[in-house]
């Protein structure tokens, strides 16, 4: 058989418009700080995101969704929803330089907070609804500085519908919502927690996080996510959980993104290092598989990588 022929029937093709580039930002001038467990990415001071913006416009990557490290953490993590916190500076530098680009902004408290945790904390609980409105003032904060989308990742219930109902009221009704929809309690998210220094100090994120072992649980959370506006929603971790990715695109049929997370990357990349595997075809092997479990959309540290090779 003429080889070509695998051409014409391909059924999955992976393309540059599905990837989102995830970017740490941190305080400072001139800091590129790597980070040790996933090879090739950096904390970068918001000199250095303009740079590494113009090079992920250059390769055709749509959008950036950016992380950040806050000059410093308290209690309620008040860095989060400041106007001049670090993401929302970062998001006014980028915004100012390339007014095009795509510029996500993820929702949650746990870059921001001393104890690590995605809410406010009283004793050893996390409190759900008092979170809430910390999450909304934060989205609010980031659509004001100029974010196109806002991602909540924190998993307290209803934050979905606090954010839509604050950014509507305060003239922000075409801002969309990436929602973290289902999110698992994930060993994978290790070297994320690495990268911006947001272990818990006690305790885990189990009792707002899923179950790895839940599948049924995982399509309620979708569901209850689009019903107080989610635009898009996401699973995440990817690779361990392309059956929920795919029961979630047959069951809405709305635009789906999967998190190919920190743990996913590192591992390759540490197998790769060791020459126990062919880094670029492992990579370019899960990123297809991900897509044809079903995401519209994945939000991978290997977009740079994969960008080039496409
Ligand atoms: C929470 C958040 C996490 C990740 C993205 N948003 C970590 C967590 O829940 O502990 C993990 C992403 C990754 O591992 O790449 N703000």
């Amino acid at each position: 058989m003429h080889k070509r022929i695998r051409r014409l029937v391909r059924e999955t093709r992976l393309s540059v418009d599905d990837l989102l580039y995830p970017l740490f930002v941190r305080p400072g001038k001139g800091l590129k700080i790597p980070i040790s467990s996933m090879v090739g990415q950096f904390q970068l001071s918001i000199d250095y995101i303009l740079e590494e913006i113009k090079e992920v416009e250059g390769l055709g990557i749509p959008g950036v969704i950016l992380f950040g490290i806050p000059e410093r953490k308290d209690e309620m993590g008040s860095e989060a929803y400041s106007d001049d916190g670090i993401i929302q500076r970062a998001v006014r530098a980028i915004k100012e330089e390339f007014p095009d680009f795509l510029v996500i902004t993820d929702v949650c408290l746990c870059e921001y907070t001393s104890h690590g945790h995605c809410g406010v904390v009283e004793g050893d609980q996390i409190l759900n609804d008092p979170t809430l409105q910390l999450l909304a003032k934060q989205a609010l904060s980031h659509a004001s500085a100029g974010a196109d989308m806002v991602a909540p990742s924190d998993m307290m219930d209803g934050r979905v519908a606090a954010i839509r109902k604050a950014l509507d009221e305060q003239g922000y009704s075409e801002i969309p919502i990436l929602a973290y929809s289902a999110k698992f309690a994930s060993s994978f998210y290790g070297p994320f927690r690495e990268a911006v220094e947001s272990a818990p100090q006690f305790g885990d994120r189990k009792s707002y996080q899923m179950d790895f072992a839940n599948g049924n649980e995982a399509l309620r959370e979708v569901r209850m996510d689009i019903q107080e506006g989610a635009d898009i929603v996401m699973v995440k971790p990817a690779l361990p959980y392309l059956d929920i990715i795919s029961r979630v695109k047959e069951e809405f049929g709305i635009p789906v993104a999967a998190y190919n997370v920190s743990g996913e990357y590192a591992m390759i990349k540490a197998a790769a290092q060791l020459g126990w595997v062919d880094g670029e075809k492992v990579m370019m092997e899960s990123l297809v598989s991900i897509k044809r479990a079903g995401a519209d959309i994945i939000l991978t540290y290997f977009a740079k990588e994969a960008a080039k090779r496409l």
